[in-house]
Formats: C-alpha cells, structure tokens, sequence
C-alpha cells in the first residue's frame, strides 16, 4: 500500500515546514519528501510567507520556480536558518545517509551553511546502524574504472550508479559509487577514509549535527531533537 507511505511522507513534509518562519532563508533538500514540502511550501508562500530558498538539485530548483519560491538573489550571503530535506537513513544518534537522489554533495553543503537542519521522513528510515547500508559516493568522472579497482583494494564493495543503461551523471557532472562498507568498519570510518582520496568528491555520510527528524508512522509523529 504505497498510498499510505506518501501520505506519511506529505505528513512530515508538512510538519517539517512548520520550522520555517517569516523572513527566513532556507535550504530545499532533494527526493520524494521533499516534493511535498516544496508543494506546501508554495501554498505558503501564495498565502504571505516570505522566504529566500537555496535549491539542492537541478529537479528541486525547477520545481521551487514553478512554484515560485524565491530564491536567494547574492549568492555570496547563503548563510542559513533552516535546512529541510529527507533521508535515506537515520540511526538513533543523528547520523544520516543520502545520496539515493545523487545529490549527497550540494545536499551537504546546504546542511553545513545552515544554522539547523530538518530531516523529514516517514518512519521506514529510522535504522539502529547505518553500517550494513550502502554509502553513495560522488567522484569525478576522470579514471573512474581505476578509483573503484582502488576502492575494492581497500576493502569496498563498490557498484557505479546507472541510469537507463548508463552511468548516471550528477549535477556537478560526478558519478555515483555506491559503496558496501567492510564489515568492522563504521560509516564514520568509512567516510574518514573515503573523502581523504583525491577524486572523491563528497560520500552521503551526514555525521550528526544541530538537527531535527520529523518522524511520520502510523501512530502519528515523532519529533527528535538531536
Ligand atoms: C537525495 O540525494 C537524497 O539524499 C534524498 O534526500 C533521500 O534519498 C530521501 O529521498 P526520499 O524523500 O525520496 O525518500
């Protein structure tokens, strides 16, 4: 019944936006959820709320202008109140992965030039370990076959992102591996380790930070602080 996950989704979208108020600027996260919010967030917008947005993704940017959603005009002054986007993963502590829509790296970079971050999702996301999951991780495209025969020598197991039969092309022109950890190894570790190589880019590992998870389920919603 994936009616019944949408609607969660539009739920904590909804509850999430609640967290933007007048005057503010805000950072737009990428994925299904985050459609909702941008829909919701237009009607807000329509009925007086002002904000100033900064898209994540080519997608949520063409969505936040058709909805008319204005954006921040200087782009030396993006300094954020709030962040809002969706997950793939959340352990108990905070710790986030992302990246299933490929845009782990403008979506972390948003999270890092805001004061807080709102992550919304339905409570199929909550996991007590982020360790069995798959990291994605952005690398240039330059030598690629060789970055994974690198990779694999460490220990990952590491499968290049497609779309329709080819290599899916970020917005910043990278290429997606997404990446079984080594058993031992934790995300945090795994991140570490990964973003010292020169031509990764980003990985979707969101170590916690002054956050918010707007939790819809069956029982209602959940808020955690973290
Ligand atoms: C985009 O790169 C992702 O990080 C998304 O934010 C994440 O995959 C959540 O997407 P859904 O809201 O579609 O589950």
């Amino acid at each position: 019944c994936e009616n019944k996950w949408e609607a969660l989704k539009q739920k904590a979208a909804q509850q999430g936006c609640m967290y933007i108020h007048d005057g503010m600027k805000v950072g737009l996260g990428s994925g299904s959820t985050m459609v909702y919010a941008l829909k919701y967030l237009g009607e807000l917008v329509k009925a007086g709320l002002r904000i100033q947005a900064v898209c994540s993704s080519d997608k949520t940017e063409a969505l936040a202008r058709e909805l008319k959603l204005p954006m921040i005009e200087d782009p030396s002054k993006i300094s954020l109140d709030i962040n809002l986007d969706g997950v793939d993963q959340i352990d108990p502590h905070g710790n986030v992965i992302k990246g299933g829509g490929a845009a782990l790296t403008r979506e972390k970079m948003l999270a890092q030039w805001a004061a807080k971050t709102i992550w919304i999702m339905d409570e199929r996301k909550i996991v007590d370990k982020l360790d069995q999951y798959l990291l994605p991780v952005e690398v240039l495209p330059f030598n690629h076959e060789h970055m994974r025969t690198v990779l694999i020598t460490m220990g990952y197991q590491v499968t290049l992102r497609k779309h329709q039969g080819q290599p899916l092309i970020t917005d910043n022109g990278g290429l997606i591996f997404d990446v079984r950890i080594p058993i031992g190894k934790t995300m945090s570790q795994a991140h570490q380790e990964l973003i010292q190589l020169a031509g990764v880019v980003e990985t979707g590992y969101f170590e916690k930070r002054l956050s918010t998870a707007v939790i819809a389920g069956s029982e209602g919603i959940k808020i955690i602080d973290f």
